[in-house]
Parts: C-alpha cells; structure tokens; sequence
C-alpha cells in the first residue's frame, strides 16, 4: 500500500484537543482518533489524558488495552509514522 505520511512528536503533540483534533502515537504509528473519543468504553475524559501524545504511559496501567480487538480499533485510525 501506499507509504503512510512522516510526522514529528511536536506536530502530534499540536493534536491535543477536539478542536484540533486528537492524536495519539502507539510504538511508532500515528493516529487520530477524534472520531472514537465519543465512543470510548472507558469514557471520554480519560482517553483525553493521551491526547497530542504517547499512549504507552497510560496503558500500562490500563492494561485491559493490550488486547487484540483494541489494537484492531486503534489500527482503523492509522494516519501516519514518526
Ligand atoms: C476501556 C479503547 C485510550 C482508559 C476501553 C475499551 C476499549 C478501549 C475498546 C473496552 C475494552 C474491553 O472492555 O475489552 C481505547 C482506545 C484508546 C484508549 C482505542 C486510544 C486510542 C485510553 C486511555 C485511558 C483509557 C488513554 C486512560 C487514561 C480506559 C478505561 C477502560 C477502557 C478505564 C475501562 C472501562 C470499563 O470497562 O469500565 N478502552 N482506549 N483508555 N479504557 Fe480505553
């Protein structure tokens, strides 16, 4: 498929709100979310705490997430790599 577009950390972190749309990185993939912040099982101002960043942190101690219909979800919002 077609190479997904390069983005710094400092281009995600400007992702940060609804208003400028929310971005999440996992490993080195990027993602905007925006449109699964509504919908979170977990509530939408918990998933907020990551936004214009990493995830890792807050799955580490939400580690319900490391599973494989989670990370399929997350796959479906792919918009680039770092
Ligand atoms: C639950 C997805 C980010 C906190 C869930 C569930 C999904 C999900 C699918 C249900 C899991 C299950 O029951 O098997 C996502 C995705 C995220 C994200 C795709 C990022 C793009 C976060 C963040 C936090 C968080 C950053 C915390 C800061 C929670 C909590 C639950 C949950 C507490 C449990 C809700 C409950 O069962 O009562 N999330 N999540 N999530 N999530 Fe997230």
């Amino acid at each position: 498929g077609a190479p997904f577009p390069v983005f710094t950390r400092k281009e995600v972190a400007r992702h940060n709100s609804e208003e400028s749309r929310v971005w999440v990185t996992y490993g080195s993939d990027v993602f905007d979310i925006t449109d699964f912040v509504e919908v979170h099982p977990g509530g939408k101002s918990k998933i907020l705490l990551a936004a214009g960043g990493a995830l890792e942190p807050f799955w580490a101690l939400y580690a319900m997430h490391k599973q494989e219909h989670v990370l399929e979800i997350l796959r479906g919002y792919k918009v680039g790599e770092l």
